[in-house]
């Protein structure tokens, strides 16, 4: 039985740096880069790993170059990164020593991992591992309602034999490796439990043995929420819809968070799916985000040939201009206090330490934003757009008000006096200087 008290002995780590951060880089390759319809091609399609080796035999990712995916992570603005070590193919990008199912045995013949930490590291990114929990190539993983053979009667009955216990112990042991042999790991992404019938949960992957090894080896490295252990995460996960408010732990508290996103639907490089998402799209996703407290992992898929597909490249570009000028109201940012109104077709941002407010306006609006209540009033002292600087006009209850407009009630607000043209950014920022 797993001890699920085990999360009470060890002290929880600082996550201030995550929370500050901001804005992160998911990267999911493996052999599945090469099918390149979807990281879980194996399952979908219920292709044999016999079949499913000419990925492996063909890989052969000869334009991998981490240090240009580091500085376009970087130059996006991204903090930190979070890259699949392994998914659930099993395929390990690692020089690990406990399979040959790994980037070394490959025609291409390298560990991919090490030089990847050094690179964004040395772009001043916080590294992160992603270890898959699913496994479709080890011999005693048992053939469950997700995996390849599911529906392989031959398969089914051979899970008999296997030992799940055996598995545990090895992703122990490539945890082990993972936490020992490339310096300080930030963040451990571990995915996915999924309990119930037919199902796998904390007792398959020995979930107490696993948070424990990870805690020892690695105090404050920060954990995810998907081991099926409660009270073992750090951050939570809301995975490919934007949360309509801050979610909350077990417990009910308010909870760190970290929504994960794809630019279109698939995590592993996917040639021929076109809905890819617009650099304001995933602009808003990251600013509504940070206005309920969250962060965003925004995954690149690469290529089998080891570069970030065009389509990648071209929305972090854009992603990097509007942070250039606007990641004041992104990083260090959380919501704005709760007597702050938002306005409509706006959001709000915080930084505690300047004091400093930020309306994202979503909508240019004609003329003037209006800003209602007396907190406004009585606290904002200066006003600027953030893109260039330049002054907005903070102006009270106007008497503009002619004999055809009637009366409205302009009580206990302020406008702010816009220009017409709506500035050039995807999304817009008025900084306000808070008294
Ligand atoms: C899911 C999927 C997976 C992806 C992950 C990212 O659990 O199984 O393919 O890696 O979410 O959040």
């Amino acid at each position: 039985m797993v001890d699920t008290s085990i999360v009470t002995k060890f002290a929880k780590p600082d996550a201030s740096w995550f929370v500050e951060s901001r804005l992160g880089m998911f990267i999911h390759w493996g052999t599945y880069a090469l099918a390149s319809r979807h990281e879980w091609v194996k399952s979908h399609e219920k292709i044999p790993t016999d079949a499913y080796m000419a990925y492996f035999n063909h890989f052969d990712p000869d334009l991998y170059d981490p240090k240009e995916w580091a500085r376009l992570a970087a130059s996006a603005g991204m903090k930190y990164f979070v890259v699949t070590t392994k998914h659930h193919e099993g395929f390990c990008l690692w020089d690990t020593k406990h399979t040959d199912y790994k980037a070394t045995k490959t025609p291409y013949g390298k560990d991919l991992i090490k030089p990847m930490v050094e690179a964004f590291r040395e772009a001043g990114l916080r590294v992160g591992f992603y270890y898959s929990l699913l496994d479709w190539h080890h011999p005693q993983y048992t053939v469950d309602r997700h995996h390849p053979m599911r529906d392989n009667a031959a398969e089914r009955a051979r899970n008999k034999g296997r030992d799940m216990r055996v598995y545990a112990q090895y992703m122990r042991d490539q945890v082990r490796e993972l936490l020992s042999n490339y310096g300080t790991v930030d963040i451990i992404w571990y995915d996915f439990s999924f309990p119930g019938e037919d199902g796998k949960g904390r007792e398959d992957w020995e979930s107490d043995k696993l948070y424990e090894l990870t805690r020892t080896l690695m105090p404050n490295v920060l954990i995810d929420n998907r081991l099926d252990l409660p009270g073992s995460a750090d951050f939570v996960t809301p995975e490919q819809f934007q949360p309509r408010a801050q979610p909350v732990d077990e417990r009910g508290a308010p909870a760190v968070w970290e929504g994960c996103q794809t630019f279109s639907g698939s995590w592993g490089y996917h040639r021929d799916e076109h809905t890819w998402k617009s650099v304001p799209q995933i602009l808003w996703m990251l600013i509504d985000g940070v206005s309920k407290n969250g962060n965003l992992l925004l995954n690149v898929g690469p290529t089998g040939r080891g570069e970030f597909d065009c389509r990648a490249r071209e929305r972090l570009a854009g992603i990097g201009e509007w942070m250039k000028r606007h990641s004041r109201s992104i990083y260090g940012c959380a919501a704005a206090p709760p007597e702050f109104k938002c306005p409509p077709d706006c959001r709000l941002t915080y930084n505690a330490k300047t004091k400093r407010l930020y309306v994202h306006v979503l909508t240019w609006p004609m003329k003037h934003l209006w800003l209602t209540g007396d907190s406004y009033v009585q606290r904002v002292e200066y006003a600027q757009l953030l893109n260039d600087g330049s002054e907005v006009q903070i102006k009270g209850i106007e008497p503009w008000q002619n004999e055809n407009s009637g009366n409205v009630s302009r009580e206990g607000a302020i406008g702010l006096n816009l220009p017409i043209i709506k500035p050039p950014a995807d999304i817009p920022v008025i900084e306000l200087f808070l008294k």
